[in-house]
């Protein structure tokens, strides 16, 4: 992969992560379980998903999006509606990986905050998952896939760090 490739899959995944990043901000009130549990008596999602939280994770990363999309058209996209479009679709599918992950972690009766792999990944696969209706075939090749994979599993971890060191989260993962 080139520097230009690498480049842009960063840009291309960037929505995603703003999705992921805000909740921590501005999460809070109602729960998006609504504090209910599941056949196995356990909560379904759990208190660490709030609807505040995941209605700003969508509209975050269609903010940021948004703002991308104005300034460039990246090689993935065949005209900027489409890509628009795709990073509304990434930001949904952000946050709906997000729960996902959760409710898996809650079956295997993980607490929430505690680490679990779930954690970065998760939200990648459903938000690539969701994407890739309109997206032009590179993103989906092995190479890129590997990358951004690897790259966000590196760069969650890191960011949960430094945003447990400066207060914002309270567990550093
Ligand atoms: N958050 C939220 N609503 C969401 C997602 C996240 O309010 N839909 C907030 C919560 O305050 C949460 C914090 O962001 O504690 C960190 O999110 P995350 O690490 O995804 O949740 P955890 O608390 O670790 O819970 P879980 O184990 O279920 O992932
Ligand atoms: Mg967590």
């Amino acid at each position: 992969m080139d520097i230009q490739t690498i480049i842009n899959l960063l840009i291309f995944i960037f929505p995603a992560y703003i999705a992921n990043a805000v909740p921590v901000l501005l999460g809070g009130g109602a729960y998006l379980d609504f504090g209910k549990k599941f056949f196995d008596k356990h909560r379904i999602l759990g208190n660490g998903k709030t609807i505040r939280g995941f209605l700003a994770g969508v509209l975050g990363g269609i903010v940021a999006g948004g703002m991308i999309s104005f300034f460039i058209l990246l090689p993935f996209f065949l005209d900027t509606k489409t890509q628009f479009l795709t990073f509304v679709l990434l930001s949904i599918g952000t946050m709906i990986g997000d729960a996902l992950g959760s409710f898996i972690k809650r079956r295997l009766v993980i607490k929430p905050g505690k680490p679990f792999i779930m954690d970065q990944l998760m939200f990648l696969l459903v938000a690539l998952v969701f994407a890739y209706p309109f997206v032009l075939k590179t993103v989906y090749e092995v190479n890129a896939l590997i990358f951004l994979f690897i790259t966000t599993y590196i760069l969650h971890v890191a960011s949960n760090f430094f945003a447990n060191k400066i207060g914002w989260k309270k567990v550093s993962w």
